[in-house]
């Protein structure tokens, strides 16, 4: 059995064009703020296609690569640096599953996310998946 340990770590959040269009950005920095999680950079920016797909460059070639990142090119994006312990695995268990239908009530994407029948893209957040995904998406959005 794995012991539990304190890792401090550092992930990338970001609160997608759906979550800032739909008045949802305090309600998703507050969940992550009473987790105990700090949000110590914060910028609100519609992202270059450029951004976008370097950020997604895991996903290039793939069938929904495309309109990922038109939606994610089409408004205003909140960015946020969280620090906390475990926090990319803790954060990626609050947003919940990729499939806003399907993910559990009491996250994110259960509570607050829409089914929008294909448009999977519409899941009102992003959370990096491990360390080095998270140092090298922070990079992108912060520099
Ligand atoms: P992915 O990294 O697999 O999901 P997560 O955001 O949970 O880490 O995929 C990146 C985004 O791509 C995802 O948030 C929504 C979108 N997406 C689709 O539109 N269709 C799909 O079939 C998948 C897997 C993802
Ligand atoms: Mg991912």
């Amino acid at each position: 059995e794995t012991p539990v340990t304190h890792n401090h770590e550092e992930t990338l959040v970001l609160v997608k064009p759906d979550g800032v269009e739909r008045g949802l950005t305090g309600q998703i920095l507050a969940r992550i703020e009473a987790k105990g999680y700090v949000i110590t950079e914060l910028r609100m920016l519609t992202p270059t296609r450029e951004m976008l797909v370097k950020h997604y460059e895991e996903h290039e070639g793939k069938p929904f690569f495309e309109p990922l990142v038109e939606f994610m090119g089409s408004g205003p994006v909140v960015a946020a640096r969280v620090t906390g312990n475990r926090v990319i695995e803790g954060f990626r268990s609050l947003a919940g599953a990729t499939e806003p239908t399907t993910a559990a009530p009491g996250t994110i994407r259960g509570d607050l996310g829409r089914d929008w029948g294909e448009q999977v893209q519409k899941n009102l957040v992003h959370g990096s998946d491990s360390t080095l995904s998270a140092e090298r998406e922070l990079g992108i959005w912060f520099g």
